[in-house]
C-alpha cells in the first residue's frame, strides 16, 4: 500500500472519497456547506439515512457517479478510538478499498491532522490482517490494502502536508510491526517453538539494524538461570534466552530502558495442568515477548533517539516425566531459591531470571516488564486495560497518560507490603503462589519484585487481558498487537524531541 499526502483534490473518477466527520457536526448547518463544496449536492436530505453512530459508514453515489463515504469518528477525538474506527472499517468493509481511496481531513482542526493521519494509516493497515492463515482458500482473496498496488491519499490543508506525512510514516511503520507480532502471537504452538521466536528476533534485528544475542540451553545453564530451566524441563524444545539492544546515536546518556517479556510459547500449566476448554488460548502466552520484540523493532524502524535493551526468556510449559513438580525448590539467577507450589505460575519463574539478569548486567533508568501473567488480571479488568504495578508514581502516571492517548490502556494496582507476606515460603526464600487464593495479579507482582534488585523505577504490566482478546480482527479471541504503540508513545512523551 502506498500513501500520498495531497492538499488539492484531483478527481480521477475512479476513487472513493472517504470523509470522516463528527456526529456533533452532522447536526450543524455549517458542515453541509462544506460537504457541498466536496460534491455532496444535498447532504441535509441524507440526515434521516445516516445514524452517524460511531464507525457507521454511509456510502453515497453522487449524480456524477462518484463514491463518497461518510464515516463518523468517536468524540472526544482521540488517537485510540480513531484508530479502532479505521481498523474496523477496513476489516469489515474491505470492498470499499478495491479502488483508490482519498481521505478528506479538511473538516478537522489543523492541530488534529497529524494524529488523524497516523490513526488512519495505522488503523486501515491493521484492519487488513488475515486471520485465516492456514486456510487453503479463505474464499475472499487478499485484503485490497495488503496489496502493493493499493493507494491511499490523505487530503489536508496545504500548511499541514508535512505533519500529515510524519503521521502517516509513524502509522505505517507501527502497523507493519504490529501486524508482524500479531502473526507471531496468533501462531499455533506447533509452529512456534522457542527457535521460531529466535528466528523472528534475529531476522528483525538484521533487517532494522539492532543487536540480537541468543543464549542456548547450555549457556542458560552456565549463567545459572535455573528458574527458566525448571519451567523448560517438561519440554521437548530447549529454552532460549533472547537479548536485544537498540541504541540510537542520539539517545541521551543514562536513559537506558530495559524491557522484559514473558515468552511462554504454550502454557499447559505443567503438572498443575489447566482445564482443557480454553487451553488453546495459551498459544498466546508469549504476548509479553511479542510486545518487547515489537517495541524494539518499531523504535529501530522509526530511528527513535533511545537506548533499549530487551530480555526475553522463551520456553513452553509442558507435561512430562521430567517436568518440575509442585513442592520442588528451584535456584535462580539472582541466587534466591523458589518453592514451586503451582507449576502453572511459570511466567513469574522465567521472568525472575530475566529481571535479575538485566538489572545485574545493565544500569537501566527504567525497568519495564510485560507478561500475560495472571487470569486474575483478566477477571479484574476484562479486555479493557492492562494491570499496571509500579514503585514509581511518575512513571506510572506517564504510562497511564500514554495509555489514555493510544487506547492501549493501563490501570494501576497497589504493591503494598501486606500482599508480599502471602508469598513467603517456609522452606525457600520465596514461593511462586500466594497462600490465599485472592489478589492474584498483585501477589504475582510482589513475587517479581524480589528479582528486580530493588530497582527504583520499575513497572510491571500484566497484559493477560489485552494481548489476546477483543482485537476486532476475528470472531474468536485473537492477538491485538498490544505494547509497541503504548511504549513508543511513552518514550516520545519523556523526550519532546522524539
Ligand atoms: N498464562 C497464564 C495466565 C493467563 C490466564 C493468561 C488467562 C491469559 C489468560 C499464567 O501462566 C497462569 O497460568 N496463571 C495462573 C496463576 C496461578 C496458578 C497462580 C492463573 O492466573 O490462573
Ligand atoms: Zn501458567
Ligand atoms: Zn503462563
Amino acid at each position: 500500500m502506498s500513501v500520498n499526502i495531497i492538499h488539492q483534490y484531483a478527481e480521477t473518477g475512479d476513487e472513493t472519497l472517504l470523509v470522516p466527520i463528527l456526529k456533533s457536526q452532522w447536526s450543524e448547518d455549517a458542515i453541509h456547506e462544506q460537504l457541498l463544496s466536496i460534491g455532496l449536492p444535498n447532504s441535509k436530505a441524507l440526515r434521516p439515512f445516516f445514524k452517524a453512530e460511531n464507525g457507521d459508514p454511509l456510502l453515497i453515489y453522487t449524480d456524477k457517479g462518484r463514491r463518497i463515504l461518510l464515516l463518523t469518528l468517536p468524540e472526544p477525538l482521540r488517537f485510540g478510538s480513531c484508530l479502532k474506527t479505521f481498523k474496523l472499517l477496513s476489516n469489515k468493509r474491505r470492498t470499499f478499498f478495491n479502488a483508490p481511496v482519498t481521505l478528506d481531513f479538511r473538516l478537522f482542526p489543523e492541530e488534529q491532522i497529524e494524529m488523524l493521519s497516523d490513526a488512519a494509516v495505522n488503523g486501515l493497515l491493521l484492519g487488513s490482517y488475515e486471520i485465516g492463515k492456514y486456510k487453503q482458500d479463505n474464499g475472499r482473496g487478499e485484503h485490497p490494502l495488503s496489496l502493493g498496488s493499493a493507494q491511499i491519499s490523505l487530503l489536508v490543508p496545504e500548511s499541514r502536508v508535512d505533519v500529515a506525512r510524519e503521521g502517516a510514516r509513524i502509522g505505517e511503520a507501527t502497523a507493519h510491526t504490529q501486524l508482524s507480532i500479531i502473526d507471531l502471537v496468533n501462531a499455533p504452538s506447533n509452529k512456534k517453538t522457542p527457535q521460531v521466536l529466535v528466528d523472528w528476533a534475529v531476522d528483525s534485528a538484521r533487517f532494522f539494524g539492532y543487536q540480537a544475542t541468543i543464549f542456548d540451553r547450555d549457556q542458560i545453564e552456565e549463567m545459572g538461570m535455573h528458574a527458566l530451566l525448571g519451567v523448560n524441563r517438561g519440554s521437548e524444545h530447549p529454552a532460549r534466552f533472547i537479548l536485544l539492544e537498540y541504541r540510537s546515536e542520539q539517545a541521551p546518556a543514562d536513559q537506558l530502558i530495559a524491557l522484559v517479556g514473558k515468552g511462554v510459547t504454550f502454557d499447559t500449566g505443567g503438572l498443575s495442568i489447566k482445564p482443557s476448554t480454553n487451553m488453546y488460548y495459551m498459544k498466546s502466552d508469549m504476548g509479553g515477548a511479542a510486545a518487547v520484540f515489537g517495541t524494539i523493532e518499531l523504535a529501530a524502524r522509526l530511528q527513535l533517539p533511545v537506548h533499549l535493551v530487551g530480555a526475553v526468556p522463551v520456553t513452553d510449559n509442558s507435561v512430562d516425566a521430567r517436568a518440575i513438580k509442585p513442592s520442588d525448590v528451584l535456584d535462580s539467577f539472582s541466587g534466591k531459591t523458589i518453592e514451586v507450589i503451582d507449576t502453572d505460575a511459570e511466567g513469574r519463574l522465567i521472568l525472575a531470571d530475566a529481571l535479575a539478569y538485566v538489572t545485574h548486567h545493565y544500569k537501566p533508568r527504567h525497568l519495564v516488564d510485560l507478561a500475560t501473567l495472571t487470569g486474575s488480571a483478566v477477571r479484574t479488568f476484562g479486555y479493557h486495560c492492562a494491570a499496571m504495578m509500579s514503585n514509581d508514581d511518575e512513571l506510572a502516571d506517564h504510562l497511564y497518560r500514554a495509555g489514555q492517548d493510544t487506547g492501549e490502556r493501563v490501570w494501576r494496582l497497589p504493591l503494598w507490603e501486606e500482599y508480599g507476606e502471602e508469598m513467603s515460603s517456609e522452606v525457600a526464600d520465596v514461593r511462586n503462589l500466594s497462600i490465599k487464593p485472592m489478589a492474584g495479579a498483585i501477589t504475582a507482582g510482589k513475587f517479581l519484585e524480589h528479582f528486580t534488585n530493588e530497582h527504583p523505577h520499575w513497572v510491571h504490566l500484566d497484559i493477560a487481558g489485552v494481548a489476546f482478546g477483543d482485537s476486532g480482527l476475528s470472531r474468536d479471541k485473537s492477538a491485538t498487537g498490544y505494547g509497541p504503540r503504548l511504549l513508543t508513545t511513552w518514550m516520545r512523551s519523556r523526550n519532546q524531541n522524539l
